[in-house]
C-alpha cells in the first residue's frame, strides 16, 4: 500500500490533510494519528473489518483490547452501559486528556476491540489534530501506539514511518508528542477502582476523586503470560528495543564505576542529562533526574536512538516512581523484560 505522508500542525493551514486522514477512516482504512500521549495506528472502532487491520500492521495478539478515542461525551455515552458518578468526576477534571477509563461496553461495539471481554477502554485526546480527524470522520477511533507489539512506543512521525510505512493509507506528522508516554488507565468496572497503567496523570491526582483507587501489582511486576490480569497488555513483551536493557539501580557514579570492570563491546549507558560524560562508554539521556516530565517525553526516543547505535546491551538508570516517574518506571522495566541489577 502506498502511504502518504502529510505534515499536520495545524487544524485550519493543514485541513487538507486532516480531510485525508478522516476520509480513510470512513471508508474503512487505517492511518497513522498523533496525540498528546504518542502516536496511534488508527481505525473506525465500529467497523470490525477496519479494526481488524490494525491487529494486522501491529502484529498485535488478538486477546490484547484497543482504546477507542471519543471527540465528546455523547460519543463516549454512545460506547458504555453506563457512566456512573467516578467516571463523571473524572472526565470532568480531566477531559479531555490522557485517561482512559474502562467501563461495560454497549453493544455498538464490535467484539473484536473488547477482545471478546465485555469492557471497553474509552479516552478523549487533548490533541487538536486527533480531535479533529474524530470529529470530521464523525466515528470513535480506535487506536493503539504505532509500532510494531513490542517495540517502544512513537513519540515522533519518525518512528511510526519506520514501523507502519506500507501499512497505513495516511501517517499524519505533527511533531513530536507533548507526554511522550501512554495514557493513564484506570477501570471502573467493579467495585474498587483500579490503576491498570500509569501515565501522565498521577496515582496523586487520581486518588483526589477516587480515594480508594488501587494500583494493579502489575504494574511494577511481573505478570506470567498464561496467567489470568486485570489488563491483557500486562502479560506482553513490551517497548523493547532490540537491544537487551538492564534497569540498574544505582546513581550515576556507581554506575560508572561498575561499567568499568564489565563493559563490552556494543554496551551502552542510559543516563540523566548531564551524565553521559562520567560513564565509560558511550551514553545517552533520557531527560533530567529531577524531572519526570522530561524522562516520560524522551524515554522511547532514547530506546529506539541506541537501536540505531547497534547498542546490544543497554544500562539504564532506574527513575524515581514518583508521580509521573511511575509510568516512566513501569516502561523502563517492561522493556527491560524486569531485568534488574542493584549496585
Ligand atoms: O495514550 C494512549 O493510550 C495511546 C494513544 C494512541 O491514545 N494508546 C495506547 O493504546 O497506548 P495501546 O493499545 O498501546 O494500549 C492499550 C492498553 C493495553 O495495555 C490494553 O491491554 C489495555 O489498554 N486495555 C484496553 N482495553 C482494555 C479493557 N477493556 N480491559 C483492560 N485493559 C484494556
Ligand atoms: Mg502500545
Amino acid at each position: 500500500m502506498e502511504t502518504k505522508i502529510l505534515k499536520a500542525y495545524d487544524v485550519i493551514n493543514d485541513s487538507a490533510a486532516i480531510d485525508i486522514a478522516a476520509a480513510a477512516v470512513k471508508n474503512g482504512e487505517c492511518i497513522v494519528l498523533p496525540t498528546e500521549t504518542v502516536y496511534g495506528i488508527g481505525a473506525n472502532a465500529l467497523d470490525k473489518n477496519a479494526v481488524k487491520k490494525i491487529f494486522a500492521a501491529k502484529h498485535r495478539p488478538a486477546d490484547n483490547p484497543l482504546i477507542l478515542h471519543v471527540s465528546g461525551v455523547q460519543m463516549w455515552e454512545s460506547l458504555v452501559q453506563n457512566l456512573n458518578n467516578t467516571a463523571r468526576d473524572l472526565m470532568e477534571k480531566f477531559m479531555p486528556g490522557p485517561l482512559t477509563i474502562i467501563l461495560k461496553r454497549s453493544s455498538i461495539v464490535p467484539d473484536i476491540v473488547s477482545a471478546a471481554l465485555d469492557t471497553v477502554a474509552v479516552r478523549m485526546p487533548s490533541h487538536k489534530i486527533a480531535l479533529e480527524i474524530i470529529k470530521r470522520s464523525g466515528v470513535p477511533i480506535a487506536a493503539p501506539s504505532a509500532n510494531i507489539s513490542g517495540k517502544p512506543s512513537p513519540t515522533c512521525a519518525g518512528h511510526c514511518i519506520e514501523d507502519m510505512c506500507g501499512k497505513v493509507k495516511v501517517i499524519l506528522d505533527s511533531g513530536k508528542c507533548g507526554i511522550g508516554v501512554e495514557s493513564t488507565v484506570i477501570s471502573l468496572v467493579n467495585e474498587n477502582p483500579v490503576l491498570l497503567r500509569p501515565g501522565y496523570i498521577t496515582v496523586q491526582q487520581l486518588r483526589e476523586f477516587v480515594p480508594d483507587l488501587i494500583v494493579d501489582k502489575g504494574v511494577e511486576n511481573h505478570v506470567e503470560e498464561n496467567s489470568a490480569v486485570s489488563s491483557p497488555g500486562m502479560k506482553y513483551k513490551h517497548y523493547s528495543p532490540d537491544a537487551q536493557v538492564v534497569v540498574v539501580h544505582a546513581n550515576a557514579q556507581e554506575l560508572a564505576q561498575y561499567l568499568v570492570g564489565e563493559k563490552k563491546t556494543g554496551d551502552f549507558a542510559l543516563v540523566f542529562e548531564g551524565q553521559e560524560e562520567i560513564m565509560p562508554i558511550k551514553a545517552v539521556n533520557y531527560g533530567r533526574y529531577d524531572d519526570s516530565a522530561s524522562q516520560a517525553k524522551k524515554l522511547f526516543a532514547a530506546l529506539r536512538k541506541l537501536d540505531k547505535l547497534n547498542a546490544k546491551r543497554i544500562f539504564a538508570l532506574s527513575p524515581k516512581k514518583d508521580g509521573i516517574g511511575l509510568a516512566v518506571y513501569n516502561r523502563l522495566i517492561r522493556s527491560a523484560g524486569f531485568r534488574e541489577i542493584w549496585l
